[in-house]
């Protein structure tokens, strides 16, 4: 069905469903600090404004080209993106923009969780669809938005403190011998409480040193220049817990320097390094035992928000919140699996995959 043919059952559908808002066709503007701004007026693409984070990460690369490869005119989209270099104002503007370009849904990929309940409710107000992307928004009335598609950063650090505990205790290390760093991702960004979250409960259940937790913001830069800092502070480091993969090669390039070794004989003075994310080349680093543990955030949230679009267009119901199943690569085989409570309160084992060759080669970023 054509878009303009759809709209007056989708409104009607989607009231029906409490689904916020309807479209209206393509609109008009300059498209600000967007990539490809401007109207699709009188086509029948599906205009869709994104506002990412920025790109600080390969996490977050691989995250625009998923967005920019699916929201294609050959797909029957066109797409307004918006970086917003890590600001929460760059993104506030942005939606505002596409309000104004009065785009058919709004896609949000939040920087932090707080703050979005103005944007959003303009947003309502002009009767567009907004999809929250990877980190979640904390808002007062959650009908600011339609859904939510990510992964749950909660369940992703219980599992790697669940893995540092099997893992241990397989080693026959004592709880109180672990002293752990914590490179911690944007502050009040979900991904940064649930891995930091993840971690703390580790730290109060199994009774580990947390020595210090100090903000990468995401990238190999400052988590470089924040390990340095930290090996400076304290001399008794053996495990780094990066909140993500490039804060990950920023600590161990830190290490490194420092005339230290990255790897799993901790007795010896070698640092354990924990991460999250799996790009290519975090598995990489988990082949060659840099890392040892990488639990997976799947980034390829396009062909998903394409989906959740569809279903919405044809008028039907979709959930509130769309969680994406993840794995856990090891460097090696100690442990086998793990359990972990995830963010809807369900305990559930989790396989641990010991990396391979042939799994870096399968992987799309
Ligand atoms: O929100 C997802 C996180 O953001 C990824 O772990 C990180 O790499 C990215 O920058």
């Amino acid at each position: 069905m054509k878009k303009k043919v759809l709209a007056a059952f989708v409104c009607m559908a989607m009231a029906a469903t409490l689904v916020v808002g309807c479209g209206g066709s393509g609109g008009s503007g300059d498209g600000g600090s967007s990539d490809g701004g401007g109207s699709d007026s009188g086509s029948d693409l599906i205009t869709v404004g994104f506002s990412q984070v920025g790109a600080e990460s390969d996490w977050r690369t691989a995250n625009s080209e998923s967005m920019k490869e699916t929201f294609t005119e050959e797909n029957g989209y066109k797409l307004i993106f918006d970086d917003a270099q890590q600001k929460q104002d760059n993104q506030i503007t942005a939606i505002r923009n596409f309000i104004n370009q009065e785009v058919d849904y709004i896609l949000l990929a939040p920087v932090t969780e707080t703050g979005w309940d103005t944007v959003l409710q303009e947003a309502k107000n002009a009767k567009i669809p907004v999809i929250i992307i990877d980190r979640m928004v904390d808002v007062s009335d959650d009908s600011l938005y339609t859904t939510w598609i990510g992964t749950d950063a909660l369940c992703e650090g219980r599992k790697a403190a669940e893995w540092l505990n099997a893992y241990a205790t397989a080693k026959g290390w004592d709880a109180s011998e672990l002293n752990i760093v914590d490179i911690q991702g944007t502050i009040g960004s979900t991904a940064q409480i649930g891995r930091t979250q993840g971690l703390e409960e580790g730290v109060e259940k199994y009774g580990w040193n947390l020595l210090a937790q100090q903000c990468g913001e995401f990238t190999q830069a400052k988590g470089q220049e924040v390990m340095e800092s930290l090996l400076k502070q304290h001399d008794n480091i053996n495990v780094v817990y990066c909140e993500n993969d490039n804060e990950a090669f920023g600590a161990i390039d830190a290490i490194e320097a420092a005339g230290k070794k990255v790897g799993t004989d901790i007795k010896n003075g070698e640092i354990l390094v924990i991460s999250f994310d799996t790009t290519r080349q975090g598995l990489t680093d988990t082949l060659d035992g840099k890392i040892v543990c990488d639990v997976e955030c799947n980034p390829l949230h396009g062909p998903r928000a394409q989906e959740l679009i569809e279903k919405l267009e044809a008028g039907e119901d979709v959930e509130k919140l769309n969680y994406v199943d993840e794995e856990i690569f090891t460097h090696d085989d100690t442990v086998a699996s793990v359990t972990a409570v995830n963010s809807m309160d369900e305990e559930q084992e989790y396989a641990v995959t010991p990396i391979t060759q042939e799994i870096i080669d399968g992987r799309a970023y």
